[in-house]
């Protein structure tokens, strides 16, 4: 992990107040392993002085092809799609070409090879499952798998066809892809996880891995689903974070374990977690 000032080199506005940020940093783009996220500091901003965290979307290398994250020699150039939420992430919009930014980064543990891998190869296919803005954290993991000729589909929903962002850089990953939003404008109307239900119960005789990033009811939602039926499923958190350094335990989420079941980080000891790890139900939603 490196606390790195670095330069901005594009924030392309994309639809529904996204913006895709790239910035220039070889030696921790070098270091990223798919499912980590980074802590973005504004510079200069004595209104907001926390770091804000955000989901590495994608390493590239300074001519925009994609680094190889397993020797990552060629990475360079680290990209963070976001959504303008408050103030944070709107002075991060007005970010220029030239522009620093403190990065601290990469933090987590993202997906770890040796928990899903068994799994990736005993399903038939990987099914991602993305809600909103959680799709920023599935691009690493898609291409990663894709690499090693694993079969995956994206879910993807979103409130309304402008948060439907990214799509085109999970096509060439994947088999089939299918889209929701709540007002109906692109794909199925209503919650990703019906047509991902409806995907299950049409292909009970198969095996699938789960990889799920979203808001808190979906992520539960999508938990239920897999448990349901047996798939294993993996869940990367989004809860509001103070320091990203499993300091403060501002993050932490109740997990199963002895007795009353304990707490873990995040930011440390997630952000991905095993789904059925998770103590779901409303005792355990994050404040936001
Ligand atoms: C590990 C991790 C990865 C993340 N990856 C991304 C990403 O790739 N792209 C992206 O756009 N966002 C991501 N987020 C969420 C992002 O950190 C927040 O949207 C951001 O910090 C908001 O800052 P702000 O100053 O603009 O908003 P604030 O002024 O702090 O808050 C504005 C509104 O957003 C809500 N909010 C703030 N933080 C969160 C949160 N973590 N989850 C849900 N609601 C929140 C607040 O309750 C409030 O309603 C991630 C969060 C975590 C913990
Ligand atoms: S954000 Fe401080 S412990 Fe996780």
């Amino acid at each position: 992990m490196y606390d790195e000032i670095v330069a901005v080199t594009e924030n392309r506005p994309l639809t529904g107040g996204h913006f895709l940020l790239s910035v220039k940093s070889p030696r921790q783009a070098k270091a990223i392993r798919p499912g980590q996220f980074a802590m973005l500091r504004l510079l200069g901003r004595s209104d907001v002085l926390l770091r804000r965290p955000m989901s590495i979307y994608d390493v590239q290398s300074s001519n925009g092809r994609r680094g190889k994250h397993k020797t990552g020699r060629s990475a360079e150039i680290i990209r963070f799609l976001y959504k303008v939420v408050g103030r944070g992430t709107q002075l991060m919009a007005e970010l220029q070409p030239g522009d620093r930014l403190g990065l601290l980064a990469p933090l987590g543990h993202g997906f770890l090879a040796e928990d899903y891998l068994p799994h990736a190869k005993a399903a038939d296919e990987i099914l991602h499952v993305a809600g909103g803005i959680g799709i920023a954290a599935l691009l690493l993991p898609a291409g990663e798998l894709a690499r090693q000729g694993f079969r995956q589909r994206l879910f993807f929903g979103g409130g309304t066809k402008a948060d439907l962002v990214g799509v085109d850089d999970f096509k060439p990953h994947m088999r089939g892809l299918a889209l929701a939003t709540e007002d109906g404008s692109r794909g199925h109307r209503g919650f990703v996880t019906k047509p991902l239900e409806e995907y299950l119960a049409r292909h009970r005789e198969k095996k699938f891995l789960l990889m799920a990033c979203g808001p808190w009811a979906m992520l539960e939602a999508t938990a239920a689903l897999a448990r349901r039926q047996g798939h294993p499923c993996l869940v990367s958190m989004e809860n509001r974070m103070g320091c990203g350094l499993g300091v403060c335990l501002g993050c932490s989420i109740r997990v199963h374990g002895k007795g009353h079941g304990s707490y873990q980080r995040v930011c440390t000891e997630g952000p991905v977690f095993w789904a059925d790890k998770v103590v779901w139900g409303r005792g355990n939603i994050p404040k936001t």
